[in-house]
């Protein structure tokens, strides 16, 4: 085997030298020397076919994407309606989300499409990937298993086998053995995803690769691994409840505003096609104060979660204030604006504000939802089946959001009596069937309209 040259280089400024240094003697950063491989570290190459040169843009031959669906329509909605050859995905989750389970059910409906995948697990021998897949009742002959941590041998069997998908589970746990740093780091990380990038770009194959998530909350590599990457997806969910959303953070093939939901179950992860119903399946039962539903947009689509509130007198000392699926500094804002625009007297509650099933809510539309869900448990009026929708102002008015159609028929379509929205009353700017539409325009009157149904 010829050697390979290796030099490091600071991961701030640039700075190239031939040995490890603690500190970059150019911007005086510590611990930044990173070690890569002379001449072509960090080196992608563009899509088969050699560059022509500059052209006009409208003689660059529009090419068709051939994308193919991995059999998992969640999946492939996040992706861009469905898995783009040549490229390279990145998948990212806090460890045992279920990243590896999402991969092989992919990987085997791929194979069971007529595709040759290639699974490389660097973490599990290829006797557990085998078990865990025989649990989930798969095993299609087009699917192949490696288990294998260096890289350049992951190339050479990707090589050999001609797999058309390729995941590689995970990217922190193999290595190139021209680096002496250990696996995970920085260096190895970019060293390795780079190489699979070069092979994805050149040979057309769509490679996934698995990413483990640091304390601090980013892909390990200090985010060197997003710039590379064709698309970035993130796997997130809550321990305690068995339901996961899969995001798109970026897409170099599509949008990154759809999200696909799954729930964990024991025969691997099932794909959630109704959210919403799911969420309502344990609504609170009706006639308890503090429970508001609110019609929240997940990308295109409309998900309506229960928002609970419960407002009661500070035993001692500052007041509580404590959120779980809602925005802690919106919740004070809101709590604000109840206090001095409606003349609640909130100073000496303890409020506790929870977005129920586990769900992170971060628009504003589900403003008006939680400041009725307050409201109602301050003062002890339940508001029966209600939908609300509407971002507060800080001088207490209700503002418009977007997609309020899509918001208002999703509530129709399960069932709820009234709906509010943002809008002057009598003049509500949409229709709905079987559903009473009430426009507000201030947080005052939605409060006296809500409690008073
Ligand atoms: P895994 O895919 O190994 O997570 P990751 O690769 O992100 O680390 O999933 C791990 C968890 O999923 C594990 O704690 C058990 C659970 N699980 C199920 O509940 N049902 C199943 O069918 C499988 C395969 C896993
Ligand atoms: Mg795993």
């Amino acid at each position: 085997m010829t050697s390979v040259k290796t030099r490091y280089a600071c991961k701030d400024c640039g700075y190239i030298s031939s040995r490890w240094l603690g500190r970059c003697p150019d911007c005086g950063q510590w611990n930044s020397m990173i070690e890569e491989i002379s001449g072509r570290s960090g080196q992608t190459a563009l899509p088969r076919g050699d560059s022509p040169g500059a052209m006009p843009i409208s003689l660059v031959p529009v090419v068709e994407e051939d994308r193919f669906s991995t059999g998992i329509a969640e999946l492939d909605r996040v992706l861009g309606d469905g898995v783009v050859p040549g490229s390279l995905v990145l998948l990212g989750g806090d460890p045992g989300i279920g990243k590896s389970t999402l991969l092989i059910q992919a990987a085997s409906r791929i194979s069971e499409s007529g595709k040759k995948v290639l699974y490389v697990s660097g973490e599990e021998s290829a006797q557990q990937v085998r078990l865990r897949a025989s649990r989930l009742g798969i095993g299609s002959a087009g699917l192949y298993l490696l288990a294998e941590t260096d890289i350049d041998r992951i190339e050479s069997a990707i090589r050999e086998n001609r797999p058309e998908t390729v995941i590689l589970d995970s990217i922190q746990a193999v290595y190139k053995p021209d680096l002496s740093s250990s696996p995970g780091g920085v260096g190895q990380v970019r060293e390795c995803a780079a190489q699979m990038m070069r092979l994805a770009k050149t040979e057309g194959i769509a490679i996934f690769l698995v990413g483990h998530v640091t304390k601090e909350g980013a892909l390990a590599g200090p985010r060197v691994l997003e710039h590379m990457v064709d698309t970035v997806l993130y796997f997130e969910g809550d321990r305690h409840h068995s339901f996961r959303i899969l995001r798109g953070v970026k897409n170099r093939f599509g949008s990154t505003n759809e999200i696909g939901i799954f729930q964990m179950e024991s025969e691997g992860l099932k794909e959630i096609v109704n959210p919403s119903e799911m969420f309502m399946a344990n609504c609170s039962r009706e006639g308890v104060a503090g429970s508001v539903v609110v019609s929240t947009m997940e990308g295109s689509r409309p998900l309506l979660v229960e928002i609970q509130a419960l407002v009661c007198p500070t035993g001692f000392g500052t007041p509580r204030r404590m959120t779980a699926g809602v925005d802690y500094n919106r919740v004070s804002l809101i709590l604000a604006v109840l206090e001095k625009r409606v003349g609640l007297h909130l100073g000496g509650q303890d409020a506790y504000v929870n977005a129920v099933g586990g769900v992170k809510i971060d628009e504003p539309a589900a403003d008006l939802g939680i400041a009725l869900a307050l409201t109602s448990s301050f003062r002890e009026i339940p508001v029966g089946r209600l939908a609300a929708v509407g971002e507060i102002g800080l001088t207490g008015e209700i503002r418009p959001v977007p997609q309020l159609e899509k918001r208002v028929t999703e509530a129709s379509r399960l069932g709820f009596a009234t709906c509010l929205v943002p809008g002057r009353s009598g003049t509500v700017p949409i229709t709905g069937r079987g559903i009473n539409i009430l426009g507000v325009e201030t947080l005052e009157k939605a409060i006296e309209t809500a409690l008073s149904l």
